[in-house]
């Protein structure tokens, strides 16, 4: 069996933890939110129609952020349709996923929603089609206390305090010929910076993130970032970034390896948000909002489920509802070890999405709620991580891939509280088809035991957890786990993803 050695020491800090890394994504976009979080004939639906089975699941996950309400959807969304008396909110087409939407949920329900799992809200302004004034309306409404008309309609509504939302989305993937009202960077940027500025006339503590590439495979990756931050450096505090990633060709073992993309690209942001910092000879570093990402199999949004219909405009239709593979888990888990691993410069992420959109948790309409395998990466690390990350030292053999080239077959990252001396230590294991025997040495941490060790693996690494086999796939502990002398040895199985709480 082959070997890997990992090296821990307090001195290996990449930054403290942001529990923003931990934060998730809900658009208006097929059923996550009717018939997903919102479905008032559930047999769990509370007093305001949101399924108390869903509720419990997304505290479990662990969330601490959420992005709303898009998303391509918030390129046409006009917020004004979804606040005052039920009855009196118009239906609207929404183009960007060719549904009707019907405004039962909007902003105060929304709100509500994320206080009820125990997470910040976090909005997006629409800077496709609507521009400065929409956007300091929409956050008079949502933030001021004031006798204005805005803010009084909030008091009208049913919202006597402001809901004091910090993090705010100027538009959405607007280097994207798909999202409506798409611009240029130069376009953007100079948009993007006026937005800015006029949002910060009514509240100056705000935390604002300017649109980065949608993915880095983008045309105009690189130049748009840099031409976007040039004109907002000073205005914003975050750039983003998006990834989508999916297996392409059967080819597992470079799937497997895909958080190398997500690392460059990390890498390669900062480098160009780097770059306008030092010709600005500013001392503000530009942080990263990752306010997307996940596995997501677009290949079949665009074979199979994508609608074009002029005649047809459904409520709420299944959209993009992959279900999640044991190898689609071990990608998830080792893109949230790149994000940590890169705690210092990501300070912001957002697993997109949250329910039946390429979500974590499914749900049946008058039915049950159930985990996807991914769910479990997720939670697990939300659970375990805290105090300061650390990059390990790696001494790993490599496995060739088609599409990376040479790459590590196990990636990890850790964590460690100074506080009450817990760490955390979060690997996968790459290779297609052999266990490894890893050690991770701990000395330097202090006298530590092992408190949990969690594996997802599977002899099929494509089962999945479905509406007819809800429980198919779960972590179990894992036995082999041994820690002695200041050393941890495990042996990882192939295709794997493994949590190792330790405590004092
Ligand atoms: O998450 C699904 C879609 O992916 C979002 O609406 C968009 O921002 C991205 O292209």
């Amino acid at each position: 069996m082959p070997a890997a050695r990992l090296t821990l020491d307090p001195a290996f800090v990449v930054a403290p933890l942001d529990r923003r890394l931990f934060g998730s994504f809900v658009e208006h976009l097929g059923r996550c939110v009717y018939d997903g979080l919102y479905e008032p004939g559930h047999p769990t639906a509370d007093a305001e129609g949101f399924r108390q089975d869903v509720i419990d699941l997304v505290r479990e996950l662990g969330v601490t952020t959420i992005r709303y309400p898009g998303g391509n959807f918030v390129s046409g969304y006009r917020w004004e349709d979804g606040v005052g008396p039920r009855e009196q909110r118009p239906k609207r087409l929404d183009t960007a996923w060719h549904s009707l939407e019907t405004n039962e949920v909007g902003l105060h329900e929304f709100a509500s929603w994320s206080a009820k799992v125990g997470s910040e809200l976090m909005l997006a302004v629409n800077l496709g089609t609507r521009g400065v004034q929409e956007a300091i309306d929409l956050l008079e409404y949502t933030n001021i206390p004031s006798p204005s008309a805005f803010s009084q309609q909030r008091v009208a509504n049913g919202a006597e305090t402001p809901f004091d939302v910090r993090m705010w989305c100027l538009g959405n993937e607007m280097d994207g010929p798909w999202q409506l009202g798409y611009r240029s960077a130069e376009d953007y940027g100079v948009l993007a910076s006026r937005t800015a500025k006029a949002m910060r006339q009514l509240d100056p503590d705000l935390e604002l993130v300017a649109c980065g590439s949608s993915n880095r495979h983008m045309p105009t990756f690189g130049a748009w970032e840099r031409t976007v931050l040039e004109h907002t450096y000073d205005d914003v505090d975050f750039i983003s970034c998006h990834a989508y990633y999916f297996m392409r060709n059967d080819d597992l073992g470079s799937f497997l390896a895909c958080s190398t993309d997500m690392d460059a690209f990390i890498e390669e942001v900062a480098a160009a948000a780097d770059h306008v910092k030092s010709i600005r000879r500013s001392d503000k570093t530009m942080k990263i909002s990752f306010d997307e990402w996940n596995v997501w199999y677009q290949d079949r949004y665009q074979n199979v489920d994508r609608i074009t219909a002029v005649d047809e405009w459904p409520v709420a239709p299944r959209l993009l509802e992959d279900a999640y593979s044991v190898a689609d888990a071990v990608v998830v888990g080792n893109l949230m070890i790149s994000l940590l691993k890169h705690a210092d410069r990501v300070r912001s992420a957002s697993l997109a999405q949250l329910v039946n959109v390429i979500a974590p948790i499914m749900t049946e309409p008058a039915g049950a709620a159930w985990k996807q395998t991914t769910f479990f990466p997720f939670a697990l690390t939300a659970r375990l991580a805290q105090g300061e990350v650390l990059k390990p030292a790696l001494e790993v053999p490599a496995y060739a891939t088609a599409v990376y080239g040479e790459v590590p077959v196990v990636d990890a990252v850790a964590t460690s509280d100074p506080e009450n001396g817990a760490a955390a230590v979060f690997l996968v294991n790459r290779s297609v088809d052999e266990a490894i025997t890893v050690t991770v040495d701990v000395e330097r941490l202090g006298a530590l035991r092992i408190a949990e060790t969690h594996t997802l693996a599977d002899a099929d690494p494509f089962a999945a957890n479905t509406l007819e086999d809800q429980e198919r796939v779960a972590p179990s502990a894992n036995d082999s786990a041994r820690l002695e002398d200041g050393v941890i040895t495990i042996e990882l199985p192939p295709v794997s993803w493994t949590a190792i709480a330790l405590s004092r």
